[in-house]
């Protein structure tokens, strides 16, 4: 494959198959690796491209986050990720993922209003909530619930009508947290709390989670502010496991809350999303078993069966994740003012201390994600485990939406649909069950 671009020239790629060489044309990235398309070469050549993960395949274009994993960057619209998560809000992030630009005054007025006012659940929802097992893990009820509000409102479901569009993506905002919170208090035996649109959605959320309905509850300011920031931080990630799989959902143009319940599920994996209750359960499990942090780093080396150090490691950063490094800090600071500093806190930062300069994490360029440290501050603000995922599919929520409308409104956007390279039986002929 060589890059053949004479001056002034759309740029290509040329692709020599059985000696006759092919042109593909070259899609410019504004920043990071450019694209070369393959959509023709099927037809032209009698062949795919093979990618299992698609480790180095594009599925779209997309102008709403930038990583370059080499240098640890991350943008939201081209804002660098820790400008984002020290000035904004949740709520303001969420509008400059899915309207492009950061929201004026009035424009977050406008979208807290409304955010506010779909909180409440409709009627019998909390009835069918109570139907799954209070003890089912929350990802598994969160999927169901999601999935659910298509069923409650029937009348927003068109991909193709942006009014109807707007509409579910203020009611999947707001109801993603209510139904978050109700999930925390049906696993404690508690009754829901009623939202109360005069506070911010992130003081809401604690307050309908560890409040009591009726009693005095104001969050801590500081916590407030750890919740807010970690919401953020995983607001988006471009083409993840669960974003590729609420595009792929959505473009065969089912709805977006269809669409977003695909996303939890792929979320819920412990490579993914499932991590941050993995990293807790792994702390907790070297703490109660004895362990010392040497021991285990060797399980993890030895690969005795498929241990993996979770929180580690990414497919695209290939340095610190820049998440991670403001995570860690918030977690130092979040477990001081909260007087929760543990031993948990102790272990991780030793397993992190050998895995920086050990040659198995490095020669591989295996550093903390953003999961590492995340569990450690949930835990200390109260949320259970189970509850780690969930969290961060609230915090996830802009970014599906985002990435769902782009796709949506993208003129190239085909049913995804990948190819295969089969290596199945030739053709045999069928023999009858009675003489096999
Ligand atoms: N602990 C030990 N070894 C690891 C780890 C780990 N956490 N991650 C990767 N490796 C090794 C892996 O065994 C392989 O070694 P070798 O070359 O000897 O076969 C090498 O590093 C490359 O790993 P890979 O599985 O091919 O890498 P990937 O890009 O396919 O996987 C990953 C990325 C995130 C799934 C993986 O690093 C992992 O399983 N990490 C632990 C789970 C985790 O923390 N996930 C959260 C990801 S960040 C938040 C999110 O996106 O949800």
């Amino acid at each position: 494959m060589t890059s053949t671009t004479p001056a002034n020239a759309s740029p290509t790629v040329e692709l020599v198959v059985d000696g006759t060489a092919r042109p593909l044309s070259v899609v410019e990235a504004s920043d990071g690796a450019s694209g070369f398309k393959v959509n023709t070469l099927l037809r032209d050549t009698g062949l795919v491209t093979l990618d299992p993960g698609f480790t180095n395949t594009a599925s779209c274009e997309s102008a709403i986050t930038y990583i370059d994993g080499d240098q640890g960057i991350l943008r939201y619209r081209g804002y660098p990720i820790d400008q984002v998560a020290e000035g904004a809000t949740f709520l303001e992030v969420a509008a400059l993922l899915i309207d492009g630009e950061l929201p004026g005054t009035e424009a977050l007025e406008a979208l807290e209003k409304r955010v506010a006012e779909h909180a409440p659940l409709p009627g019998g929802f909390e009835a069918f909530l109570a139907a799954l097992p209070a003890q089912a893990h929350p990802m598994a009820t969160l999927a169901a619930a999601v999935n659910a509000l298509a069923a409650w409102y029937p009348e927003v479901v068109d991909p193709r009508d942006p009014e109807q569009v707007d509409t579910a993506t203020a009611m999947l905002l707001a109801k993603t947290s209510t139904i978050t919170s109700a999930l925390h208090r049906r696993r404690t035996g508690q009754a829901l709390v009623a939202p109360d649109a005069s506070q911010g959605f992130v003081a809401d959320f604690l307050r309908r989670t560890f409040g009591s309905e009726g009693g005095e509850y104001a969050a801590e300011p500081a916590i407030v502010d750890a919740l807010e920031k970690l919401l953020i931080l995983h607001a988006d990630h471009e083409q993840n496991c669960s974003t590729s799989t609420v595009r792929v959902v959505g473009s065969s143009n089912a709805n977006l809350f269809a669409s977003v319940a695909a996303g939890v599920n792929a979320l819920s994996g412990p490579a993914h999303g499932g991590a941050n209750e993995a990293v807790l359960v792994m702390l907790e499990k070297i703490r109660s078993g004895g362990e010392t942090v040497e021991t285990f780093m060797n399980k993890v080396k030895n690969k005795e069966d498929g241990v993996r150090l979770m929180g580690f490691g990414h497919r695209v950063y290939k340095a610190y994740d820049p998440r991670a490094a403001i995570v860690k800090k918030s977690a130092d600071e979040v477990l001081e003012k909260l007087g929760a500093k543990d031993e948990l806190l102790e272990i991780a930062q030793g397993l992190e201390q050998i895995a920086l300069s050990d040659e198995y994490f490095v020669s591989r360029n295996l550093y903390p994600n953003v999961d590492f440290y995340t569990g450690l501050i949930y835990k200390a603000m109260g949320f259970e485990p189970a509850m780690f995922t969930p969290l961060f599919a609230l915090g996830r929520m802009p970014g599906w939406i985002a990435q769902w409308r782009e796709m949506v409104n993208d003129p190239s956007t085909k049913i995804g649909r990948p190819r295969q390279v089969y290596t199945g039986a030739t053709e045999r002929r069928f023999v009858p069950i009675t003489q096999r």
